[in-house]
């Protein structure tokens, strides 16, 4: 059993749409774990650094543009595999290449517009946490995770 969490973000599309309680709650409903969350603003810098894996390429400007555009809810979520788990709620990056009952197959028409993020591994999770919450950030859930993800 590998209790993992995550950074999921309801990106600024998703707020603007009035979408993020939609999105929250399909996390939710998987029975993972909302252990912090933050509705907040990105400014350029952080944006580069959350996302620099992608420095560089043809769509990076856009991408800082467009999640520096507006607010964001930023969220750590836990849960059995949550990593991998989470990121096959949102779907594939492409919305047009995503499963309907997704997220981004629900609620998203293009690939720059995709509502939600999720960490792609445990590396990019630890990293991502960082930039949006201290420890102080996060809450125990402890009773929660013993009643209803780990198995007994
Ligand atoms: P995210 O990081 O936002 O969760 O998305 P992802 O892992 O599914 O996809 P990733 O490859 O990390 O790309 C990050 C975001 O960049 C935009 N993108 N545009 N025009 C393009 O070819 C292109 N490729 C990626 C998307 O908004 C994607 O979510
Ligand atoms: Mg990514």
């Amino acid at each position: 059993m590998a209790i993992e969490r995550t950074l999921i973000l309801c990106k600024p599309d998703a707020v603007s749409r009035n979408l993020s309680g939609e999105i929250i709650s399909r996390f939710e409903r998987r029975g993972y774990l909302i252990v912090a969350m933050k509705l907040m603003q990105l400014d350029g810098e952080r944006a580069r650094k959350h996302y620099a894996e992608h420095d560089g390429k043809s769509f990076f400007a856009g991408l800082v543009d467009f999640i520096t555009s507006g607010p964001l809810v930023a969220l750590a979520v836990e849960g059995e595999n949550a990593i991998e788990g989470c990121r096959q709620l949102m779907g594939a990056t492409n919305p047009l290449k995503a499963d309907v009952g997704t997220i981004r197959g629900d609620f998203a028409q293009s690939i720059g517009r995709n509502m939600v993020h999720g960490s792609d591994s445990h590396e990019s999770a630890e990293r991502e946490l960082a930039i949006f919450f201290d420890a102080k950030d996060f809450v125990t859930r402890k009773h929660d995770l013993e009643r209803w993800i780990i198995e007994k």
